[in-house]
């Protein structure tokens, strides 16, 4: 993901809709054989990137890119708002990424997840804690986090829409602020 992250934030320009400028062809299916309708749908070819990299918004804005463990990666308390995406059960201890997420975040900033709790390290060898949401969340405001928003969304991650066979998340989307 980082690879391919850096060579499309450093090395594409231009959106693939745009037929004048340079864009990508993949044929991210190519692999599947199983559960096909019509091996045309194996054939599909993604364009990318959809939107100009190079391009910011008018108002201005920063981008930066941290490859590294979150937990080691930031620690100053300066960030108006965190969003973590399909990433809060990554953690061996989901309790280290919540008191991080609170320690970087400014007085006043907001916290936005989106995805399930699928414990990477569960049924490993490695220490894994899998809490459920109603844990994780008295944990969320045990730490000092008022929540605001509470939803579950039905959400799919990376699979070809064509295919006879999909998996569905009920993910939960929650946002916590950090109060002033
Ligand atoms: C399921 S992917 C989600 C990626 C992206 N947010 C998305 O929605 O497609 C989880 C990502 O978290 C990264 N990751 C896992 N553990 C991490 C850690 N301790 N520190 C930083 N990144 C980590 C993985 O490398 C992977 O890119």
């Amino acid at each position: 993901m980082i690879l391919t992250s850096r060579f499309i934030l450093n090395s594409s320009t231009g959106a693939a809709d745009e037929s004048d400028k340079v864009h990508y062809r993949i044929h991210p299916f190519v692999h599947e054989t199983s559960n096909m309708l019509s091996w045309q749908d194996a054939l599909k070819e993604v364009r990318f990137p959809d939107v100009d990299p190079a391009e910011t918004p008018e108002d201005g804005g920063q981008m930066s890119f941290g490859a590294g463990e979150f937990l080691d990666l930031y620690t100053e308390a300066k960030w108006h708002a965190v969003a973590t995406c399909f990433f809060i059960d990554t953690a061996h201890n989901v309790i280290d990424y919540v008191q991080k997420i609170f320690q970087i975040l400014r007085p006043g900033g907001l916290w936005i997840n989106n995805g399930p709790l699928m414990y990477h390290f569960a049924n490993t060898e490695e220490m894994s804690l899998e809490l459920s949401w109603e844990e994780l969340k008295s944990v969320i405001l045990a730490t000092g986090f008022e929540l605001e928003l509470e939803e579950s969304e039905k959400c799919r991650y990376v699979e070809n829409p064509a295919s006879l066979l999909s998996q569905e998340f009920k993910t939960i989307l929650f946002t916590a602020r950090k109060p002033l």
